[in-house]
């Protein structure tokens, strides 16, 4: 069980604090650590992780993937600090799990294993939390029963949801209808077990962590660009996957909310350390920077086969820009924190295309519109994004006594309005902070770390 489920919900006022100055780490990178343990799951022998993320959300992963058999173990001393030990099963090995696969509130899970579990000979049923339960699977299940797998799932294509797989399974070639990298990864992954060469063709790039590390542990994987940008991933199947050592770099989408906690607090000058910047993650930091955002590259080197730099970043007087929506995919997950930058920026940011935001942990674009409106912003909703017309630097009133932002289990909400009340007069507060250890446990000790507190 997951503790936003078993516990009472935590609420808490985040209040403005010192300045943000030090160095932190942040934890590993979420996507890469999923996909470590399930490519680790399915190696023939022995790979070992360190700097795993230890949240929830991959915790939820690695229960699965013991369920259909592989071994997991974490080793508080191992050479290189804490290493996550996996021996796999093999492709084609998984076995059939024996109760219901807890996803507690990770899409990245559900959606990934889905992809796995499809092009096995075995049955599995996939429940989650009030979050998850509400969050589409259709983008799944349609291109995984083209390839022969069998679904029965709630009402609107919804968990609690029954997959039977099937071997052999039936190649595909499918063009992304969303750009989403978690509906190319589960059929990347149900291509490892399927005879053949299974194709996705992807029109507007998204993270490609699951192409990186699939060719890391010995697939057979290539990837066509055409003029236009449109990816065409061949993967050729009844892989032999090799286990490997992997060390994950830390997350951007955790760091991001240090970046921005330090640019909108007057007197920070904080140092982040190890943030992986792959460019299909990194482009909060380029928009960061547009607004007038100084964040300094320091020390740009490669981490388990993804670019990484510490950042220094220092408060700075942002003006609020029109988002180019291209850049959408690539900093998909740090829109609930971008609009805290902007509402704390001179003049109106504008973001458009942002559809996907609704089906995350929760509808971030309404979420966001009226967390930011309790703490005094000011904010129009569209259909596609929201219109922030920021205070120039000047501090949120911040939430009214006696009311509270409700979060609906989102940890990125969560964690977006902490850094808001940094910047508050009377504070942020949310109604519960559970829902952070899905992805960043250490965020509320690092935040003390970091202010001094
Ligand atoms: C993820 C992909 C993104 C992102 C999620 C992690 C991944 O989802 O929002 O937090 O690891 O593949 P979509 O692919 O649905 O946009």
């Amino acid at each position: 069980m997951h503790s936003a489920e078993t516990s009472a919900p935590r609420p808490r006022r985040f209040r403005a604090a010192g300045p943000l100055t030090g160095r932190i780490r942040v934890p590993g990178d979420k996507s890469i650590s999923h996909r470590s343990i399930m490519l680790g799951a399915l190696a023939v022998g022995r790979t070992r992780v360190t700097g795993l993320l230890e949240g929830e959300d991959v915790m939820s992963t690695a229960a699965a993937m013991r369920a259909m058999g592989a071994t997991i173990e974490r080793q508080p001393d191992g050479a290189n600090g804490t290493e996550w030990v996996i021996d796999g099963v093999g492709v084609g090995s998984l076995l059939q799990p024996k109760t219901a696969l807890d996803m507690g509130n990770s899409g990245t899970s559900t959606r990934l294993l889905m992809g796995l579990v499809a092009s096995h000979p075995i049955t599995a049923t996939f429940i989650g939390d009030a979050s998850l339960s509400k969050r589409p699977m259709g983008r799944v299940i349609e291109p995984l029963s083209q390839m022969g797998a069998d679904f029965t799932a709630a009402p609107g294509g919804r968990l609690p949801l029954t997959l039977r797989g099937i071997a052999p399974a039936v190649p595909i070639a499918y063009r992304l209808p969303v750009a989403s990298a978690q509906v190319k990864s589960a059929v990347l992954l149900a291509g490892l077990n399927t005879p053949g060469i299974t194709t996705v063709i992807e029109p507007i790039p998204t993270r490609d962590h699951s192409e990186r590390m699939l060719r890391g542990f010995g697939a057979d994987l290539t990837v066509e660009v055409a003029a236009d940008g449109t990816r065409t991933i061949r993967l050729t199947g009844e892989a032999d996957l090799k286990p490997q050592t992997i060390v994950v770099p830390g997350d951007p989408s955790s760091a991001a909310f240090f970046v921005v906690a330090a640019l909108i607090v007057p007197g920070s000058d904080l140092r982040i350390e190890n943030v992986g910047l792959n460019p299909t993650r990194a482009a909060l930091f380029d928009v960061l920077r547009a607004m007038g955002g100084q964040i300094e590259e320091l020390d740009r080197r490669e981490v388990g086969g993804e670019p990484v730099a510490d950042l220094r970043v220092r408060h700075s007087a942002l003006t609020g820009i029109a988002v180019d929506p291209a850049v959408v995919p690539s900093m998909v997950d740090e829109f609930p924190v971008l609009f805290v930058a902007a509402a704390l920026a001179s003049g109106r940011t504008v973001t458009t295309g942002l559809e996907e935001l609704r089906v995350k942990e929760s509808d971030r674009i309404s979420v966001m519109r009226a967390a930011l409106e309790l703490a005094g912003a000011s904010v129009t909703e569209t259909e596609d994004g929201l219109i922030i017309d920021g205070t120039g630097g000047d501090p949120l009133p911040g939430t009214p006594d006696g009311t509270t932002v409700a979060t609906h289990l989102d940890h990125r909400i969560a964690m977006s309005m902490a850094v808001a009340g940094l910047a508050s007069r009377a504070g942020v507060e949310v109604d519960d902070t559970r829902p952070i250890a899905t992805s960043f446990p250490v965020f509320e000790s690092l935040l003390s770390q970091a202010t001094g507190e």
